[in-house]
């Protein structure tokens, strides 16, 4: 069977990435940008990193700044409004995974509006034609939802997350500059970078893991484990190296998925509005121990992508012990909490969290398959 590689066409990596946007819209003779963005990045003056270089260069746009963490159908649909009438011809996303997000479902919408209930377009969906035209430029190094072609937006109505999958939505260019990512706090650069980790991760040990995406996700880990900490700490280094670690985990797992990490973390979203990637965090090292019997050697590399020494000499209790516990010292060390009741869960919904995070569309990747009884179970255990 061959496996299939979906990447975006073209992506401009490193601090100052972004002085590209001008000769790429002009080159591509686009006219008006309508730029998709939340209201703090537009306070931090984030957004104006950018918009400042469209003003100097004579390119127009309009901005649609109401995107909130965890996106609903609600906004994609005032976004879909603001598009329409706007007369923009593509899109320019600044965010986090949030506004990147939303963008592609706009973008898909747009070119194939019999979707416009949004809820339609969950899981691998046929979309006939291409998003129109989207620029990506991620302000957090966690998600890389420049170059994944899922986006995952809240049905506030049936308070679930739920996963699109579908190549149509990829961006034509991405914009991958750590200088949009420097005003990340520390709690904000540890838990999108926890999010990245756990892309290679669960990318790594997933079913449909192949060697070319072993490659990229054992050298996303690397990258990470290597500089998260110095990331938070607020070095140009650190933060440049985890803009490229979280891209490269993007490549990788969007062409083969994830696991019930990620299938547990987006009720959470729904329900509590946890900020993704801690939830992420908190989770893994319990699901990591689950699906250790189903990995084979695997925890081993993963081991010594996370630095720990002397891995060749270790029995296969140890390393994959070794493992977990270099992602739980990390985690530690970013300052990410350990508990779920620490992040405000509420132990009489684990029941319904389960039978959420089940139905999820990461689960069926996950190494080793786990019923709604043994995801409640890990909750628990969690809790
Ligand atoms: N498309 C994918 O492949 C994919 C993968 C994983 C997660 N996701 C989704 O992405 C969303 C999470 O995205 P996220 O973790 O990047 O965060 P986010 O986009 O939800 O942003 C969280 C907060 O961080 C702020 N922020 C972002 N960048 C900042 C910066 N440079 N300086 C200061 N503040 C900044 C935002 O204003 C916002 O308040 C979730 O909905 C998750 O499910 C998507
Ligand atoms: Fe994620």
């Amino acid at each position: 069977m061959a496996n299939r590689m979906v990447l975006n066409e073209t992506s401009y990596i490193g601090a100052g990435a972004i002085a590209s946007i001008v000769d790429e819209a002009k080159g591509r003779g686009f006219k008006k940008a309508l730029i998709v963005t939340d209201k703090d990045l537009v306070k931090f003056n984030v957004v104006s990193k950018v918009t400042s270089l469209l003003d100097n260069n004579g390119l127009a746009y309009e901005v649609f700044d109401h995107v909130k963490a965890n996106p609903t159908v609600g906004i994609v649909k005032e976004g879909l409004k603001v598009f329409a009438e706007c007369g923009a011809d593509y899109l320019i996303a600044i965010g986090g995974g949030s506004p990147i997000d939303t963008t592609k479902a706009i973008g898909i919408i747009s070119a194939n509006p019999e979707y416009a209930d949004v809820v339609s377009l969950e899981g691998a969906v046929n979309t006939p034609n291409k998003s129109v035209p989207i620029f990506a430029v991620p302000t957090t190094a966690g998600t890389a939802a420049e170059v994944t072609i899922n986006y995952v937006i809240t049905d506030e109505e049936k308070k679930r997350k739920f996963v699109c999958v579908d190549p149509h939505d990829i961006p034509i260019v991405a914009f991958v500059d750590s200088d949009m990512m420097s005003s990340m706090p520390k709690g904000l650069t540890a838990s999108t970078g926890m999010d990245a980790l756990t892309h290679a991760i669960e990318g790594y040990t997933t079913k449909a893991a192949w060697e070319l995406t072993d490659t990229l996700h054992l050298k996303a880990i690397e990258i990470i484990a290597r500089s998260l900490r110095s990331a938070v700490a607020g070095e140009p280094k650190g933060r440049e190296d985890m803009a490229l670690g979280q891209y490269v985990a993007g490549m990788g797992f969007s062409n083969v998925g994830l696991g019930i990490v990620h299938a547990m973390a987006h009720p959470l979203g729904a329900f509590y509005d946890t900020p993704h990637g801690i939830a992420n965090a908190v989770i893994l090292p319990y699901v990591m121990e689950y699906n250790a019997p189903a990995t084979g050697d695997k925890f081993r590399e993963i081991a010594r992508a996370m630095g720990v020494e002397g891995v060749d000499g270790m029995t296969q209790e140890e390393y994959r012990k070794a493992a977990v516990e270099a992602v739980k010292k990390l985690s530690e060390d970013v300052g990410i909490p350990k508990t779920l009741r620490e992040i405000g869960v509420k132990e009489e919904d684990l029941e319904d969290l389960a039978n959420s995070a089940y139905a999820d569309a990461c689960a069926p990747g996950n190494p080793k398959d786990a019923s709604v009884e043994d995801i409640l179970n890990l909750y628990k255990s969690i809790y």
